[in-house]
Order: C-alpha cells, then sequence, then structure tokens
C-alpha cells in the first residue's frame, strides 16, 4: 500500500502561489433510508430548502458615493487584516482534519502525513491574506495533558470520560509531536496558532502546551497566544465547577494561571493569554466589572467571545425547544442577523480598544448543536457569515474563527472523508469556507483596511454594502443580494462614485450560486469547490474576473449584483489592483496517487465535537473510544511529516 502525494514549495516571487495536489479516489455514495429519507452524517445532508419569497418593493437602483479620504468617514473600523476570518478546530479531532490518513493502517515505519487538501485551503486564506488563524481547543482542551511518549508513536490519545464533567468529554493525552506538527503546517502555509491552558483543576495546572507549545512555535512566530478557560459561564452548569461559580471566581482563576505561569522559567511569553471566552451565560460587562483586564493587563492579549445565533439541539438530542430549518432559514437571509449579533458586542469592542486588546469571536458558526440541514451548507450561509464577518469587522473585532466540527455537524467550513476514506475520497467544502475566502480577499493583505458598513439602498435589509479604506482611500467596495430571483428582475444595479475620477473600468469578482438554498454550484469568480467529496482544496475551473464599465464624465461606476450573490469592487485599476490579488492558480504537476481498498473503519463519533453548549454532542464525541474494526485500528492517531527538502523549488514528498 503505497501512496506518493508530492508538491512543490514555492518560495519564489510574492505573487505566486502554492499549490499541493493529490489525486484520489473513491466517491461515496448518499444514504438513503427505506423511506427515501437521508440516513447518513450531516455533513453530507443532501436536504435542500426553499428561497424565501422575493420580498416586495425592494428598489433595485441606487448609488454609493464614497468619501475620496478616509478622515471624512463617520465610525470606520479599526484596521483590520485579511486574516480576520480563520478556524477554530476543536483539539480532540486536529489529527482527523490535518494528517492524512489513520496512521495504524500503515505500515509498521512512523511515517507521518500532513492533509493535504487542508494545505491547500489554508494556503488559499494565506495567498489573500499573508496568514491565516487556527485555533485549536474548545472542551478538549480542559483535561488534555502532554505526555513524553505514547504507544506506536502517536501522538494523541482519547482516554476515559471525566465522571464529573456532564459534556462527558473524553481526557486528552498528546505528545510534543502536536506542536511539531503545526509547526510544519506553519511553515508550508504560515498558519499561526491559538491554544489552550487547560483549566479544569486549577490546583494542578498544566502548563505544559504553553511550556512545550511556545518553545516550537515562537521562534518562528507561529504562536498566537493561550486561551485561559473555554466558556467558563458554562462550567457550573456542565458540572465542571460547583453551582454559583461566577465571573469572580473566574477572574480569580485567571490569576492563579498567571502566578503560575510568572513562576514558570520555561514559559518567557507574559503577554499572550485570551479571556474570558465566555458564551451568553454571563454578561459581558459582569465579567470587565471584575477588573479582569485592568488587574492582568501585561499578561492579557486578547479578550474573546464565544457565540451561536441559534441552535439545533432538539432535533439533535431533544434539548430545547424544536426549531424547523426552513422556518429559521430567513433569520440569516438579511442584514439584521450579524447587526443584532454585533450590536450586542459594541460595548466590549469599545472597552476592548480603551483596554489596547483586540476583541475576538473566538468560536462561531450558523447554529450550535451541529447547525441545521439545509440552511448551513446552503450558498444563504456563505451570504450571512460573509456580511455578518464584515459586520464583526466593522464593529471593531478583530478576528472571528468558524468552527469545524465532524461527521456530525452541518456546517463545517470543511470536512474530510469519513476516516474510513481517509486518502479515497475527496474533502467536501462547506458554503462558509466561500465566506472566508470572500473576506480575505476583500479585507487584503494590507493590514489597514478599514471597513465601514454604508447603510446602502436607504437601509434595505437585503441588499447590505460596504466600503474598505486602504491607507486612507477608498480600495473596495464590497455588495449583497440576498434575494432569490431567478427572473432577474430583482438584480441590483449599483452606481460607485469614489469622490474622484473613476478609470475606464473596474474589476468586480462575484460569489455566486443560482439560489441562497444551493448546496453546490457556488462560484467564486467562476471557481468553485464542487459537491460532496468534490474537493482537494484547491479551487477549481479559471478564474474569470468581471468588469464594471465606468462612466468618465459622471465619474460613475455601475455594478449589478445578482440575486442573490455578492459582488467585490476592486475600485483601483492598474497596479494596485494586481497588487491586491493573489494571481491565477497555477497547476503544478502532480503524482496520481493509488491505494487500495482496505477495511479500516473509523467511528464517525469520534469526530462529533462540541460546539458552544450541546451536551449530547459532547456525550457523542465521547461514547465510543478503543478499539474500533475487530481491533486493527484505534480511535488514535500519531502523525507529523516527512520532508525531503525545503526550499525555493524544492520536493517534498511524502510516502508510506
Ligand atoms: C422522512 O422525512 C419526512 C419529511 O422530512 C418526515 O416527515 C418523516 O417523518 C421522515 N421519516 C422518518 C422515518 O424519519
Ligand atoms: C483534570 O484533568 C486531568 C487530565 O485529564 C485529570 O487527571 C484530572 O483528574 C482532572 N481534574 C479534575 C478536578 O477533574
Ligand atoms: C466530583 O465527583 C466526586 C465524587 O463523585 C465528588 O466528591 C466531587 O465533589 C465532584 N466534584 C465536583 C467539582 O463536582
Ligand atoms: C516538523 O516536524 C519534524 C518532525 O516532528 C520536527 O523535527 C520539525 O522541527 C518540525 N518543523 C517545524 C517547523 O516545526
Ligand atoms: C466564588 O468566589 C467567592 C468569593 O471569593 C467564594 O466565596 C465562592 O465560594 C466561590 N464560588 C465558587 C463556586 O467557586
Ligand atoms: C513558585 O515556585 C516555587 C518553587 O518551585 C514554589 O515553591 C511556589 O509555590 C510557586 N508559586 C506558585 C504561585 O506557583
Ligand atoms: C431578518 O433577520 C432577522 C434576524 O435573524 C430575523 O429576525 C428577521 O425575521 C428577518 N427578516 C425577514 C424579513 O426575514
Ligand atoms: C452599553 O453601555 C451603555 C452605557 O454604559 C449601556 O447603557 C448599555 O446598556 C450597554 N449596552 C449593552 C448591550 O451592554
Ligand atoms: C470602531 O472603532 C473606531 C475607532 O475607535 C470608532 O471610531 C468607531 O466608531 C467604532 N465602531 C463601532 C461600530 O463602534
Ligand atoms: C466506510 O464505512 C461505512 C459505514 O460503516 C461503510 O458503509 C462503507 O462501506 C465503508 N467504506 C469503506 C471503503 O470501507
Ligand atoms: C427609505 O426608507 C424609508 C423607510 O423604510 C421610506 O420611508 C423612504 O421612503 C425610503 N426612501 C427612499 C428614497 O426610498
Ligand atoms: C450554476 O449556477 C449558475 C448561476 O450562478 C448558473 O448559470 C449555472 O447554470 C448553474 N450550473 C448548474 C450546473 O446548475
Amino acid at each position: 500500500m503505497r501512496l506518493f502525494v508530492v508538491f512543490l514549495l514555492s518560495c519564489i516571487a510574492r505573487a505566486s502561489v502554492t499549490v499541493y495536489s493529490q489525486v484520489p479516489l473513491a466517491k461515496p455514495t448518499i444514504s438513503v433510508g427505506a423511506d427515501g429519507n437521508y440516513t447518513g452524517a450531516a455533513a453530507y445532508d443532501p436536504a435542500v430548502l426553499q428561497a424565501p419569497p422575493v420580498p416586495t418593493g425592494l428598489p433595485t437602483q441606487f448609488n454609493i458615493q464614497l468619501a475620496a479620504q478616509s478622515s471624512a468617514v463617520n465610525g470606520l473600523s479599526i484596521p483590520q487584516s485579511g486574516a480576520f476570518m480563520g478556524f477554530s478546530i476543536e483539539f480532540s479531532v486536529i489529527s482527523y482534519v490535518c494528517e492524512l490518513a489513520q496512521r495504524s493502517y500503515l505500515t509498521p515505519s512512523h511515517s507521518k502525513y500532513l492533509q493535504v487538501p487542508f494545505l491547500n485551503l489554508m494556503a488559499l486564506i494565506r495567498d489573500r491574506a499573508g496568514e491565516v488563524r487556527i485555533r485549536i481547543g474548545g472542551n478538549s482542551q480542559e483535561t488534555a495533558s502532554l505526555v513524553d511518549s505514547l504507544d506506536d508513536g502517536k501522538m494523541i490519545e482519547k482516554h476515559e470520560v471525566i465522571l464529573n464533567d456532564t459534556t462527558q468529554t473524553p481526557s486528552l493525552v498528546y505528545t510534543s509531536e502536536v506542536f511539531y506538527t503545526m509547526g510544519n503546517i506553519s511553515s508550508l502555509v504560515n498558519a499561526r496558532w491559538w491554544l489552550g491552558i487547560p483549566l479544569n483543576d486549577t490546583s494542578n495546572l498544566r502548563l505544559g502546551i504553553a511550556e512545550v507549545g511556545e518553545q516550537v512555535l515562537s521562534p518562528n512566530n507561529y504562536l498566537l497566544g493561550f486561551q485561559v478557560g473555554n466558556e467558563p459561564d458554562l462550567y457550573a452548569d456542565h458540572g465542571n465547577r460547583p453551582s454559583g461559580y461566577g465571573p469572580q471566581n473566574y477572574t480569580n482563576e485567571v490569576g492563579i494561571v498567571i502566578d503560575a505561569i510568572d513562576n514558570d522559567s520555561q514559559i518567557q511569553f507574559r503577554n499572550n493569554l485570551v479571556v474570558p471566552s465566555i458564551s451568553t451565560t454571563w454578561s459581558q460587562q459582569s465579567v470587565w466589572d471584575t477588573g479582569l483586564v485592568s488587574t492582568y493587563d501585561s499578561e492579557i492579549g486578547y479578550l474573546a467571545v464565544e457565540y451561536y445565533p441559534d441552535n439545533n439541539c432538539y432535533a439533535q438530542y431533544g434539548i430545547g425547544s424544536p426549531r424547523v430549518p426552513q422556518d429559521v432559514f430567513s433569520d440569516y437571509l438579511n442584514h439584521t442577523s450579524g447587526q443584532l449579533i454585533v450590536a450586542s458586542y459594541l460595548n466590549s469592542t469599545a472597552y476592548a480598544q480603551q483596554m489596547g486588546k483586540p476583541f475576538l469571536m473566538f468560536e462561531t458558526n450558523t447554529a450550535s448543536c451541529g447547525g441545521f440541514p439545509g440552511v448551513s451548507h446552503s450558498f444563504g450561509a456563505s451570504l450571512w457569515a460573509l456580511d455578518y464577518g464584515m459586520q464583526m469587522a466593522y464593529g471593531n473585532f478583530s478576528g472571528a474563527l468558524l468552527h469545524v466540527g465532524g461527521q456530525g455537524v452541518y456546517y463545517n467550513p470543511f470536512t474530510p472523508p469519513p476516516g474510513n476514506l481517509s486518502g479515497l475520497a475527496q474533502w467536501t467544502i462547506g458554503s462558509v469556507f466561500y465566506s472566508a475566502l470572500v473576506m480575505a480577499e476583500t479585507l487584503g493583505h494590507t493590514g489597514s483596511a478599514q471597513v465601514v458598513d454604508l447603510n446602502a439602498n436607504n437601509g434595505s435589509i437585503y441588499t447590505p454594502a460596504y466600503a474598505i479604506y486602504e491607507n486612507g482611500a477608498p480600495a473596495r467596495v464590497l455588495l449583497l443580494n440576498y434575494v432569490t430571483d431567478p427572473s432577474g428582475a430583482s438584480d441590483v444595479s449599483v452606481a460607485i462614485s469614489t469622490g474622484g475620477s473613476v478609470p475606464s473600468s473596474m474589476m468586480v469578482k462575484y460569489l455566486v450560486a443560482p439560489s441562497v438554498a444551493e448546496k453546490f454550484n457556488i462560484t467564486w469568480a467562476g471557481q468553485t469547490f464542487g459537491g460532496f467529496f468534490e474537493s482537494d482544496g484547491r479551487l477549481q475551473g479559471a478564474p474569470s474576473p468581471s468588469t464594471a464599465q465606468c462612466d468618465t464624465n459622471a465619474n460613475t461606476c455601475t455594478v449589478r449584483v445578482p440575486a442573490p450573490g455578492a459582488a467585490l469592487v476592486f475600485l483601483n485599476s492598474g497596479s494596485a489592483q494586481q497588487d491586491a490579488l493573489p494571481t491565477a492558480t497555477q497547476t503544478y504537476p502532480t503524482t496520481a496517487a493509488t491505494k487500495v481498498l482496505n477495511t479500516v473503519t473509523i467511528d464517525p463519533s469520534a469526530l462529533a465535537t462540541s460546539n458552544g453548549g450541546s451536551e449530547k454532542n459532547r456525550q457523542l464525541a465521547s461514547t465510543s473510544h478503543g478499539e474500533l474494526n475487530g481491533g486493527v485500528v484505534r480511535r488514535t492517531v500519531g502523525w507529523g511529516i516527512m520532508l525531503t527538502g525545503l526550499g525555493a523549488g524544492a520536493w517534498a514528498v511524502f510516502w508510506w
């Protein structure tokens, strides 16, 4: 059994794009029960909903008049990075997302692999934003322990459920190989990481993650920081702390961690902790009122929260109240959603600025308990996450991380095939990955992007628009249209003026699909990741940006926005415009991968993961451990990579 995956490391020109390639494979069929209903994993649920009806009275022509200087613009955001939108990956599932295959079905050699599609996806963000930000953590970070080694050179292993914890999170043991793996990923795609310090037991702190994580990742600046406590406002509910555990108790525990770090000669950094990462059980103000931020100012690097606008816990686990996907769909299909969410954090983002801390949405997605069938993987969700992300940028957040669950959730930005198809089938790219991609391009790589919500079209909730200023001048405009109307009657026509003379034309890139309900036929400037099991992480097809004609007498450029769709308008012609864009993806020669079908299986529940308050979801994540498939494969992994060469134009070869 052998597979060659070859890719080229390109360190040549700044505009060049590194491509990682892999050629599998099989395409699983969709499982359908006797009644014709879908019976497979949520990640591949084929449900397609109805787009909401066309709203009446939508004005379809409007103007956008930009000021030529940012100094004349009210309410511009703080400067934003193109890497604003990143990813949150549960600690217990990193191997699934990042490694190529379960180690145990490999030969006895300790060869280890990185997931090529994952590298490709991250490279797409890196190419546009300069870097990609990933948080590894979640519930499973709280009980994780660093050990010297594991059997068979494994990198991570799940142990028994912690009895007191009603979330039933399995405890993790892992080796420093985890950090080296991250380091290797970073060296390929400039990923930068947040990790989490375990907080299950403040009288027996385990700071190994900070000691070794820092030692491995900080020399190349790949380390962003360490989260202290994941949703501490749910600790008492989950049985991890006695009832009555409140904001002051949390602040005291942060103090304990800081004292221990101060006392730890193996930890050099003192300014990179992430707090308080609450959901909505405690008010934000009640945490700030404890003096957390001022007391530990020099140790705190980031303020963070975690939020999902809805939940699907009833359908999944009988918790909470029922939700009908078709009924909630329209909640995601207008500008109000992002505005309402962000409004509840504006006091805190202002406070964060006052305290000199970036404010992060550390974990978010369409809905907790896995999201909604038909909604979370729809083109409507692409538009929603893009609008919501831009609204957070406008509201002075400094970043937002889309959560990645396993096979059991509907909302993944990307889903590797089930474990027994690892390396055989292609990946499935979720609709919200397009949001991260477009957002990276919208904010660009200068780090100076400032965002303003234009309150366009007389404040219509269906056609929001944002302007992006760079280095003081308007650079790009993002236009959205949430309406689905195949007749074309709801396409909008937007006349943009930039407060100065306009070029003869402007480049426009479209994010489009036939309907907000669409799940597969989504394109960004003509390129797509395809449907279920159709992606190796690269955009497919030729990039085909469009052109908007300008009237150089009236100094306006008119851009059509299809219903539904989004349009990114590049206001500057010439070099500035080229500079802002990655070049077309080059395709490097790749080897074919051949692999014999094998009998290895992995329990998909291994991949279910926490996502903002689902207790049963977490129970699921822990119901099976130990040996699978007649003892052939353990739900444990080991990985890393083998590199035969590095540097400009060098080859890297993975094999077993
Ligand atoms: C099959 O799907 C339909 C429509 O969603 C639903 O009403 C029905 O209860 C489902 N059948 C089963 C056995 O789940
Ligand atoms: C905390 O987690 C560690 C490692 O999983 C475990 O050994 C310990 O018992 C836990 N402590 C508490 C109080 O749950
Ligand atoms: C955990 O369980 C043990 C034994 O069941 C109990 O004595 C202890 O108080 C519990 N701890 C918490 C934090 O609930
Ligand atoms: C890549 O992984 C190897 C093997 O674990 C390790 O020795 C090396 O330091 C890693 N590289 C980086 C940049 O972390
Ligand atoms: C919270 O802190 C208060 C005051 O320090 C203390 O009295 C109380 O026992 C703590 N409660 C919990 C649940 O830790
Ligand atoms: C700091 O370290 C010293 C020596 O190892 C130890 O005695 C002391 O308890 C530690 N203090 C804290 C706050 O961890
Ligand atoms: C717009 O979205 C909000 C928030 O999600 C929702 O409450 C509202 O019903 C939606 N409006 C329409 C007309 O669908
Ligand atoms: C924001 O702060 C203002 C003034 O302190 C207060 O009146 C308002 O209730 C706060 N809003 C939220 C959402 O906390
Ligand atoms: C964001 O921060 C900028 C700079 O402090 C401020 O002018 C602007 O009003 C803030 N925006 C919001 C929505 O609070
Ligand atoms: C993978 O597992 C699924 C579910 O157990 C099974 O239906 C399928 O045949 C397996 N595929 C392979 C290639 O083993
Ligand atoms: C803008 O919207 C308001 C309220 O929805 C409406 O009364 C007004 O006529 C609209 N103005 C224009 C120019 O369409
Ligand atoms: C995909 O969607 C576009 C509109 O976004 C449409 O023109 C095209 O026909 C669709 N292709 C397929 C195969 O449905």
